[in-house]
């Protein structure tokens, strides 16, 4: 498929989407079709679900569930997804890490049309990297991710690790209230300041589940954190855990520690030692818990750790010869105008000076930097504000260096965690062609001037 985002933009719409006729797809749950090629069918639509008990939730769902099913795909394979949008506005699918041509990127406007209800599109592309990534819409994103459409991709490694249980923790904190009705999703003098939180914390759609592990196993939690704004502050008292794979990539396992902050499109693979039969553990945020562990008799040998999990192919930075561009993150509420502000466009972030405005679909005309294809980089981010942004880059994966608040062990990653005034080095090679969103991933923040395009050429 070759098409330019100009061809877009001028309203080549149907592209590769298709009406889906009387009689169409009749199967609600997306599921494989073929097991070899790993192709799913993902229905976006809306599903009652009972967050509050006794009160129903209207959510949006993947697959008839919110969090969305769970897709998974092989290393080095393929992954072919047709997307059925059943919602009566429209939608995309991003595949959050995931290193992928431009025409697969889910963006509206930038990668592709976009899809319109009760249209489908086909996206297609290999899985080059192992680990723990998801998938969420680029449209309408604080009510489209809020209301439910947000879902894991796990992509397995090409042989088989030395895990052999494995479980995988989306966690999500709903915007409703105590009967299950949905508050806004987007307070303006919220998105100016942290981002507005929901009320309800979750993991796998449920309230504080209580999660049965095999006692004396050492299992794989794939933490990920598909919520609009908040940073879940991991902890695991009392718990023997160790920390594997960082954002979809292995780091050299080490202890968990006190605590992970996992701020909103993070993820954690954590190696979990299961207490014995009939103890618990709990997973926690901060002081307040998110789950119970507990260990249930197993009649398999005690596990051990397993080796490292094996690197992916991402190509190493050579800083000798890399280019430094700067990227300061302000806010810029202060500058916010009462008559944008009542046009419903809201201005309280800006990158190096440019605030993104989502309702302009030429924003990514006017990228912020223009890259040479294989060129190498660094990029000094600065956040000038009291308020932290998961800062997230789409197409590549990029090396974290340093970070003048905390000691860095180097690693690899799509979305870094920026704190309150703290400036942090990343670097990577430009090796994918396109107009890639450089954003935060807080949703109100990258809606109100917190996103940017970053074109390599
Ligand atoms: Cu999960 Cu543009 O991002
Ligand atoms: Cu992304
Ligand atoms: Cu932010």
């Amino acid at each position: 498929m070759s098409f330019t985002r100009r061809q877009v933009l001028a309203g080549l719409a149907g592209l590769g989407v298709v009406g889906l006729g009387a009689g169409g797809v009749r199967y609600w749950l997306g599921r494989p079709e073929n097991v070899a090629t790993h192709d799913y069918e993902l229905i976006a639509a809306p599903v009652d679900m009972e967050l509050v008990p006794g009160h129903v939730t209207p959510a949006w769902g993947y697959g008839g569930q919110a969090p969305g099913l769970e897709l998974r795909c092989r290393q080095g394979e393929r992954l072919r997804v047709r997307f059925i949008n059943k919602l009566e506005q429209q939608s995309t699918i991003h595949w959050h890490g995931i290193r992928l041509p431009l025409e697969m990127d889910g963006v509206p406007y930038v990668s592709q049309a976009p899809v319109l209800p009760g249209e489908y599109f086909d996206y297609d592309f290999i899985c080059h990297d192992a680990g723990s990534f998801w998938y969420h819409p680029h449209t309408t994103s604080a009510e489209q991710l809020g209301r439910g459409l947000v879902g894991p991709l796990i992509v397995e490694e090409r042989e088989p690790t030395g895990f052999r249980h494995e479980r995988t923790l989306s966690l999500k904190t709903w915007h409703i209230d105590e009967q299950g009705a949905f508050t806004p999703f987007m307070v303006p003098r919220q998105a100016a300041r942290e981002g507005t939180r929901g009320r309800l914390t979750t993991i796998n759609g449920t309230p504080n589940p209580t999660l049965e592990l095999p006692a004396g196993q050492v299992v794989r939690l794939r933490l990920i954190n598909l919520d609009n704004t908040v940073t879940y502050r991991l902890n695991l008292p009392g718990g023997e855990a160790r920390i594997y794979a960082l954002d979809g990539n292995p780091v050299q396992p080490r202890p968990l520690g006190k605590e992970y902050w996992l701020g909103p499109g993070m993820r954690i693979d954590l190696a979990l030692r299961v207490p014995a039969a009939g103890e618990t553990l709990s997973l926690r945020n901060g002081p307040l818990r998110l789950a119970t562990l507990e260990g249930v008799a197993s009649t398999e040998a005690a596990g051990d750790w397993p080796p490292a999990l094996p690197a992916n192919p991402i190509a190493e930075p050579d800083l000798a010869r890399a280019e430094t561009l700067r990227f300061n993150f302000e806010w810029a509420a202060a500058l916010a105008s009462p008559a944008d502000e009542a046009a419903g466009r809201y201005k309280y972030w800006q990158i190096n000076g440019q605030a993104w405005d989502i309702n302009d679909k030429t924003c990514a005309d006017r990228p912020i930097a223009t890259l040479k294809k294989d060129g190498h980089y660094i990029f000094v981010l600065r956040n000038m504000a009291q308020y932290q942004h998961p800062i997230h880059l789409h197409g590549m994966t990029f090396k974290v260096l340093g970070s003048d608040r905390r000691k860095i062990v180097p690693y690899f990653t799509d979305t870094y965690l920026l704190g309150k005034n703290e400036t942090a080095r990343i670097a990577f090679v430009a090796d994918n062609p396109g107009v890639w969103m450089f954003h935060c991933h807080v949703i109100d923040h990258m809606e109100t001037g917190l996103m940017a395009a970053i074109e390599v050429v």
